[in-house]
Formats: C-alpha cells, sequence, structure tokens
C-alpha cells in the first residue's frame, strides 16, 4: 500500500490526512498551479455529467477544500454535502464557502468515506474529486457511497489517470515523477505530498480495472471517459 511517510507506521488514513492538514494552506495554490489550471476544466466537465439527473441532494465524498462541491452549485441542487478526513482542508473550504455566501446551501463536515454517518438511500447523487484513490480502503469506500445512494442514484468520480500513448506517456511521467515534486516539496513544505501524488497515481487501479471494481461493489453501466490525453478520466455509475 502506498502512504505518504513510509517511515511511520500508522495506517494511510491517519497518513493521510495528517498529509492533507500539512499542505492545506497551500493546497488550491498548488492543484491549479501545477496543473496549469486544467483541472477547473475537468471539474465542470464531470459536474456537467449530472445535469440531466437533476439531483437534488448531492454528496461529495473526500471534498477537501470543497471546489468540487463549489462546483456543484452548477446544477442548482437544495443541499450539497461535503465529507473528508482532513479538518484543516476542511477548515481552508469553510472560509472559501462563507466567502461566496453559499453556507446555507453546502454544508462540510468532518468523516470517513469508508463509515459514512449517513441513513441508507438518503442521496441522488455522489460526487468524488481526487479522492478515491487516496481511500485506505478503495471497496469499502465505494460500497458505502452505492449504500447511501438512492436507487438509481449516479456515482460520479474524477481521478487521475496514467496516459497510455507516445509520446503523452513520457511527458507526463517525466513532470509528475521530476518536475512536480520538486515545485511541490518547495512551495508546501511537506517532502513526502509531492513523491505520494505520483507513486498514488502510479498504484491506483485506473480506466477497466476501475470499472470493475465498480461493478463489483454494485454498481450498473459503470463508464470511463478519458480527459486531456488520459491524465485524468471521469467514471459514472449508477446505483
Ligand atoms: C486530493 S484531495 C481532493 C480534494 C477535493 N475533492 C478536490 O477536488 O480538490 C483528496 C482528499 O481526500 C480526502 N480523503 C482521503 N481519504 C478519505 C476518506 N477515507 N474519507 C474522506 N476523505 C478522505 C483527503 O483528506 C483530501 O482532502
Amino acid at each position: 500500500m502506498v502512504v505518504p511517510y513510509k517511515e511511520e507506521k500508522s495506517g494511510k488514513k491517519e497518513q493521510v490526512a495528517k498529509m492533507f492538514d500539512n499542505i492545506s494552506h497551500r493546497y488550491d495554490f498548488l492543484n491549479h498551479f501545477l496543473s496549469l489550471g486544467i483541472d477547473k476544466g475537468w471539474r465542470k466537465k464531470a459536474i456537467q455529467y449530472l445535469k440531466p439527473f437533476q439531483p437534488k441532494q448531492l454528496l461529495d465524498v473526500a471534498t477537501g477544500t470543497g471546489d468540487f462541491a463549489i462546483q456543484a452549485l452548477a446544477l442548482n441542487p437544495e443541499k450539497i454535502i461535503g465529507i473528508d478526513i482532513s479538518a484543516g482542508m476542511l477548515e481552508v473550504g469553510k472560509r472559501k464557502i462563507v466567502d461566496r455566501h453559499v453556507s446555507d446551501r453546502i454544508e462540510l463536515m468532518l468523516g470517513d468515506s469508508e463509515n459514512l454517518p449517513f441513513e441508507d438511500g438518503r442521496f441522488d447523487a455522489v460526487t468524488v474529486a481526487f479522492g478515491v484513490r487516496n481511500f485506505e480502503n478503495l471497496e469499502r469506500g465505494l460500497r458505502e457511497i452505492n449504500r447511501v445512494l438512492k436507487p438509481n442514484g449516479q456515482l460520479v468520480v474524477l481521478e487521475f489517470s496514467k496516459p497510455q500513448k507516445f509520446p503523452f506517456r513520457q511527458v507526463y511521467n517525466f513532470y509528475f515523477k521530476f518536475v512536480l515534486p520538486k515545485i511541490g516539496r518547495a512551495i508546501s513544505s511537506d517532502k513526502a505530498a509531492y513523491t505520494y501524488l505520483p507513486e498514488s497515481v502510479e498504484a491506483f487501479p485506473d480506466g477497466e480495472k476501475f470499472l470493475h471494481i465498480l461493478n463489483i461493489v454494485g454498481f450498473k453501466h459503470a463508464k470511463c471517459r478519458t480527459l486531456t490525453f488520459g491524465i485524468s478520466s471521469i467514471y459514472t455509475g449508477t446505483k
């Protein structure tokens, strides 16, 4: 299992929460800077997928600083709940929600995707952006998401993937493994975080493998759509 702090004995969940707490004050800046702003378009596209379903009750798992939850306002839902295990990330997100005057529609709370504090069938849709790769137990997290969805509820997952084709694969590998960790380390002051990023993407079962896992945990019509030469993918499924 890939963890941020290899010398520590604690489990992945604890280490991931600690890492995101450490980088929370720099997360938004680094996200947009290191992706050259492309992540904004990816989020928009992923949320757009839900438009025809007009979800009213939405859950954003691994919400972090709330960017995906804020993007989901475009769907005009009644309520968006964002949940995350990092109090530091949520703190930054809460400030953004107050500044944007949307506290009546978005609520952020501390909680674990592998043990969601909601009753069965509570949500019309669940979204996860760049979160599933960080779950300690991927299948357990996805089963929990399936449980809290209504029958025919929609899942949208946005996650990094590995470009397959020449020369994108080579350019991406160079940037992701050599350039990005150096910049991330210098700006975020967490030495491990931006080494963990490429390592966790490498270890993540992307593409067909992830679709297979979605099927195993109970999602129907699981589909994958790659973005920007396969650097990122949108996965969708129906309960
Ligand atoms: C890369 S950030 C993504 C944040 C946000 N969704 C975005 O798009 O910017 C990953 C987030 O997943 C959270 N996370 C990891 N494991 C989790 C779990 N088991 N339950 C809830 N959140 C989790 C981390 O704390 C972190 O805030």
